[in-house]
């Protein structure tokens, strides 16, 4: 049996709860959140019987296996070095931390205590990302030349998603002073990644963060500045010398959560798009494709969640993707973007 602990009970940690009670022979033995009556209500609704507001406390007296952190952006660092510390394996959310000097230095800590390692890239459960990436990465669409990837979302102009200044949850989101990293941060870094998996490192960033006046009349909320990034644009130059496009926004009117990539190539080209399906993504590819703009869908069968595969490494002590050292490099390009913005210039990684 693996007992699991999961940190910050919070929006997201339901996914990581339903996800993980799912699995046989794991069970969730606690929760933990600073906020006590989030903490009690979160395991009311799963039924874990134990509930803490002090992580410490909680890893003495449960001795867990592993613990997923579902902790705002801010709080993944420290924490997790003090779960790490204890040699305890460990699921963090993205991103990995704030900076690309403590997501280093988290890797090195998961290697030194030898823990399994991994961070919730969740789009990475798509199968068509698994295949296409597969595809790619054996040449079937030749050298690549030209890359364009989006993340849209629209809850600053919808309340599809709550009204975004009564939510807590959203709130954090918009304000530096709480750890956040703006819509770069957020869902930037999911992208970065999904871009990535498929076309290769990047060696050459230049970006453009943009931070747009709300409508409220005011700029603060419960003594919080709002003035993390809401949307940005980057154009990107990747390893293997082709070029790239990457823009994400939380104005994107009409989408709740759409991420889009197409890679074109010398010998043919794909799009995954994760609205139209997460099982399906197509291809043109061959000559006769290629010259009548022709384009054929690819089905791919399910392939295992990051919930599934944690915990699948945790049994076979064999650490799957994406890893630490898969999320800290993500950071880097996002350190990368802030310092072009701010500098007007191409960052080299
Ligand atoms: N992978 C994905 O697709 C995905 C989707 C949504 C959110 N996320 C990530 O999940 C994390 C949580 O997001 P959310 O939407 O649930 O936010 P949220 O604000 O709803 O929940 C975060 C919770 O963490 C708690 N918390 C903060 N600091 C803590 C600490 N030091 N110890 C214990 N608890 C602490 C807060 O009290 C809150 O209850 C974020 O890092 C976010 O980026 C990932």
């Amino acid at each position: 049996m693996i007992k699991l602990c999961v940190l910050g009970t919070g929006g997201m940690a339901n996914a990581h709860a339903r996800e993980f009670k799912k699995i046989k022979g794991v069970k969730i033995v606690a929760c933990c959140d600073i906020r006590k009556e989030a903490a009690d209500k979160f395991a009311e609704t799963h039924g874990i019987p134990g509930v803490y507001t002090d992580l410490k406390e909680m890893l003495e007296k449960e001795k867990p296996d592993a613990v997923t952190n579902v902790t705002i952006d801010a709080a993944h660092y420290p924490t997790s070095m003090e779960i790490i510390r204890r040699k305890i394996n460990i699921l963090c959310e993205k991103p990995l931390a704030t900076n690309a000097g403590d997501a280093w230095k988290m890797v090195a800590a998961a290697k030194k205590a030898r823990v399994i390692n991994m961070v919730n890239f969740s789009y990475r459960a798509s199968s068509a990302l698994q295949k296409a990436s597969e595809l790619v990465r054996k040449g079937a669409i030749g050298d690549l030349r030209h890359v364009e990837a989006s993340y849209l979302q629209s809850w600053l102009a919808s309340a599809g998603w709550g009204v975004w200044h009564e939510k807590p949850g959203l709130l954090w989101r918009l304000s530096t002073k709480a750890g956040s990293k703006g819509d770069l941060g957020d869902i930037g870094v999911h992208i970065f990644d999904f871009m990535t998996f498929v076309c290769g490192d990047i060696n050459k960033i230049d970006c453009k963060l943009k931070t747009f006046d709300k409508g409220l009349g005011t700029d603060t909320i419960n003594g919080m500045k709002l003035d993390a990034n809401d949307s940005f644009c980057a154009l990107v130059e990747f390893k293997n010398g082709a070029m790239g496009t990457i823009h994400s926004s939380r104005w994107a009117t009409g989408h709740a959560n759409s991420l889009r990539l197409r890679v074109f190539g010398t010998k043919g080209a794909i799009c995954i798009d994760l609205d139209k399906s997460w099982g399906e993504f197509e291809v043109c590819i061959g000559k006769k494709d290629i010259n009548g703009f022709k384009w054929k869908t690819v089905k791919t069968p399910k392939t295992p969640n990051i919930y599934q595969r944690f915990v699948k490494s945790i049994r076979t002590g064999k650490n799957d993707l994406p890893d630490f050292a898969t999320a800290a490099k993500v950071q880097e390009y996002l350190d990368s973007c802030f310092k072009s913005d701010s500098s007007g210039k191409t960052i080299r990684i």
